[in-house]
């Protein structure tokens, strides 16, 4: 028997990480963006990156479009914009600060880090798609602290 649910969600709730949005382009100029945490590290040779996108997301379609993402890994300042873009609908980049990478994707303004990453695989995963990316262009930034999830809240890591 499955467990529920909402206790997998929980369980999973357990597991701190931090918080990123994607962002990409759907091919034609559109861009689009959503908050994720289920990002991880892959492999070394080749440096590789695993995302999973949400199939109902509003942005899902554009992953596979453009075959392109960007991982802005979220600083402690960026609660804000983190629930922005966890929300579908609406202009979400009206007003955010951002420039658009080599991959066309945007670069957040003032994120803790980026990874410009063009699409390698792509794998059916129940309700979502693991994209596994290979990062062609990254950048980080020192003394910044970064935003984090915990149990269904926002934490800082000085908190
Ligand atoms: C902390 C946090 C982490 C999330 N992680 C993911 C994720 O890894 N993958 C995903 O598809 N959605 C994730 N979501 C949900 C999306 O951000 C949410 O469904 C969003 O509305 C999608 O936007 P869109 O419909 O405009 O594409 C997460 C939300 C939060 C708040």
């Amino acid at each position: 028997m499955p467990v529920d649910q909402q206790e997998f969600r929980s369980l999973m709730g357990h597991f701190a990480t931090g918080v990123t949005i994607l962002t990409t382009h759907d091919g034609e100029g559109t861009l689009h963006g959503l908050t994720a945490n289920a990002i991880c590290s892959v492999s070394l040779v080749p440096p590789l990156l695993l995302c999973c996108i949400d199939k109902g997301a509003e942005s899902y379609p554009s992953f596979a479009a453009s075959g392109v993402f960007t991982v802005n890994i979220l600083s402690s300042e960026q609660e804000t914009l983190s629930r922005r873009f966890a929300k579908s609908g609406g202009a979400k980049f009206d007003g955010v600060g951002y420039r658009l990478g080599r991959n066309g994707a945007p670069i957040l303004n003032d994120v803790l880090a980026h990874a410009e990453c063009e699409v390698r695989h792509a794998f059916d995963a129940g309700d979502h798609t693991i994209y596994l990316g290979e990062p062609l262009e990254i950048a980080m930034r020192d003394q910044t602290d970064p935003l984090l999830f915990f149990r269904g809240g926002y934490r800082n890591i000085r908190a």
